[in-house]
């Protein structure tokens, strides 16, 4: 198909070197020679998406992504034309993308995870939303196998059987405030979802405040109820507080559920004791 194209083109090309060498090379162009892949691109997701924002997006998007390209017009081998992208590619129309250099997900930049790892180019049609190679869950799991697999623990984040997307709590693209993890919300991931464990209190219980929900609870899955961290909720609570009144004989069964009495583990607008909400 190429090859009986290439005598035609290239008679043409011959009359127009002079012209494409000072226009813009647009889509039109990459057509002559490459119709299949330029047809499929068009309609496809990509193609697709370009239009509904700006027609001519499209026209220039085959140079965006694969180079100027002028010495592969005039003579066209595998070697002179940039077949895969560099992210800076996808980033001169994706500008909002460039938080992937943030220091939240600075671990897949590092690692050299990068944009088509997870998308991609819209030469061919998708499955998935957002372009993705695969769906969300799946495509997280591929390297991410065992935090992956800690959704199928007794004790979840599931809606019904399905694990929670990763995406509900991690943006991948670090437009995030953070820190170390990609999350979304500003005051910390689980205060999007559970508001009424957050406060502001009156009385608020400090780990709460300084390290947050991870102190006390998983979130990606564990044997113990609640996504604690530990079994019984004694233990946990002993790690921080060595001190207890000395009424309280942690050897008895009564003192081993110790949010029985401290029924406000997350905080009390009416007590400091945290025994009332
Ligand atoms: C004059 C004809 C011609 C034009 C115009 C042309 N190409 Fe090519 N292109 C070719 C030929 C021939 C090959 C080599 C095919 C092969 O050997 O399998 C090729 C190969 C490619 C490849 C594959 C490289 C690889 O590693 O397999 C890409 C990507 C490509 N062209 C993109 C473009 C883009 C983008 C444009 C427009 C800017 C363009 N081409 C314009 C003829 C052309
Ligand atoms: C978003 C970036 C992107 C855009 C835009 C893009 N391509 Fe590609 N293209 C790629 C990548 C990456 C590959 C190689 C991997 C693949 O096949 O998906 C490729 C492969 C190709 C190939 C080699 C044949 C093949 O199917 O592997 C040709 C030819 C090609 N592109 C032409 C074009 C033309 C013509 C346009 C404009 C209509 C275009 N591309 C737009 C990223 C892009
Ligand atoms: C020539 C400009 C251009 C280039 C280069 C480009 N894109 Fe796009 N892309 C767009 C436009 C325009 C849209 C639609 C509006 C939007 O989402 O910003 C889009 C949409 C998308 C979407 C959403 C698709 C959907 O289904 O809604 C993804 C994902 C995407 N691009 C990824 C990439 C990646 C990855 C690269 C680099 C390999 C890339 N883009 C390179 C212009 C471009
Ligand atoms: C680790 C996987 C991963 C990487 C790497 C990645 N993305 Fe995405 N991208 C996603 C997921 C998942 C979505 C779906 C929306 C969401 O949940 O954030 C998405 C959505 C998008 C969208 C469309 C929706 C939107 O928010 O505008 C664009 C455009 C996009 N990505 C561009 C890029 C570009 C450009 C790069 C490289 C600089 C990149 N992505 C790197 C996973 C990734
Ligand atoms: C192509 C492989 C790959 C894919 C796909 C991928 N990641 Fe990663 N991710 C890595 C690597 C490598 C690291 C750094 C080493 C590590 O922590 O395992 C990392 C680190 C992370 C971190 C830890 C960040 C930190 O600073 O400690 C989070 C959170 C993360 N990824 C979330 C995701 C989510 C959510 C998805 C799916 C949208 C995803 N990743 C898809 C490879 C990948
Ligand atoms: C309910 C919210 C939530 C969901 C859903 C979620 N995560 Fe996380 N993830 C977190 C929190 C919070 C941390 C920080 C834990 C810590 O620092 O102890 C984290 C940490 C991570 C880390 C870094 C681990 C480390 O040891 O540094 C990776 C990688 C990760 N998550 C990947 C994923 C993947 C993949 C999925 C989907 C299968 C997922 N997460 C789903 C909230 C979530
Ligand atoms: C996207 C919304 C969402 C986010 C974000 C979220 N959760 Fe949840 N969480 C839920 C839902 C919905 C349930 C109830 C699930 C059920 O009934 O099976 C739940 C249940 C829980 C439970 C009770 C489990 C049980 O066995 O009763 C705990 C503890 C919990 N979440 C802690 C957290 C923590 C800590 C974070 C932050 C790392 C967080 N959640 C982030 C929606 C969310
Ligand atoms: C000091 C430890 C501690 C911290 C910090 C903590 N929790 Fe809890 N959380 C618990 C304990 C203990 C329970 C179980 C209470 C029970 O069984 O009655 C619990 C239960 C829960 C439940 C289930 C509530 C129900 O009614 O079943 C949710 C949801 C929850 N926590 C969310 C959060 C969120 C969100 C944060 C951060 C804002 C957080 N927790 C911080 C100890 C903690
Ligand atoms: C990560 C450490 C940590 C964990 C785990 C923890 N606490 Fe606390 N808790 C604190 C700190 C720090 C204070 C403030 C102590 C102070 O001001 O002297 C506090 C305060 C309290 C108070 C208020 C009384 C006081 O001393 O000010 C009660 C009651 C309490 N915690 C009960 C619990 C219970 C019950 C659990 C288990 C569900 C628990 N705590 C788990 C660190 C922790
Ligand atoms: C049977 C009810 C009961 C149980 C169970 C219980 N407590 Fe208490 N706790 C109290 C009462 C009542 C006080 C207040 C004592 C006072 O004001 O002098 C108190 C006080 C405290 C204080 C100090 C509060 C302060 O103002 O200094 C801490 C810390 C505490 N408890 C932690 C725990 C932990 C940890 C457990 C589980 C191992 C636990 N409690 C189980 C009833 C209980």
């Amino acid at each position: 198909m190429i090859r009986l194209r290439l005598l035609a083109v290239a008679a043409v090309l011959a009359l127009a070197t002079v012209s494409t060498a000072q226009e813009p090379v647009t889509m039109e162009t990459c057509a002559m020679c490459h119709e299949d892949e330029a047809a499929a691109f068009a309609s496809g997701p990509h193609g697709r998406a370009m239009v509904s924002v700006d027609a001519a997006v499209l026209d220039r998007s085959c140079v965006s992504c694969h180079g100027p390209a002028t010495e592969h017009i005039d003579d066209p081998t595998t070697e002179n034309i940039n077949r895969f992208p560099d992210p800076g590619a996808c980033l001169s129309c994706h500008p909002g993308r460039e938080g992937m250099t943030d220091i939240s997900t600075a671990a897949h930049v590092r690692n050299g995870v990068e944009c088509l790892d997870c998308h991609g180019t819209g030469h061919t049609e998708l499955k998935t939303d957002n372009m993705l190679t695969s769906a969300p869950h799946k495509l997280c799991a591929e390297c991410h196998l065992s935090e992956s697999g800690s959704f199928q623990m007794p004790y979840a984040h599931r809606d019904g059987t399905r694990p929670f997307e990763c995406t509900n709590c991690h943006s991948v693209h670090g437009d995030n405030r953070q820190g170390r993890l990609a999350m979304i919300g500003s005051g910390g991931v689980c205060l999007d979802c559970h508001a009424e464990k957050t406060g502001p209190f009156v009385y608020p219980h400090p780990p709460q405040q300084v390290n947050g929900c991870i102190n006390c609870h998983v979130p990606h899955g564990s044997p113990n109820p609640k996504l604690l961290t530990r079994h019984r909720v004694a233990a946990l609570c002993l790690e921080c507080h060595t001190d207890v009144p000395s009424f309280h004989d942690v050897s008895r069964p009564r003192y081993q559920s110790c949010q029985n009495c401290h029924a406000a583990v997350h905080g009390s607008n009416r007590d400091p004791r945290l025994m009332k909400e």
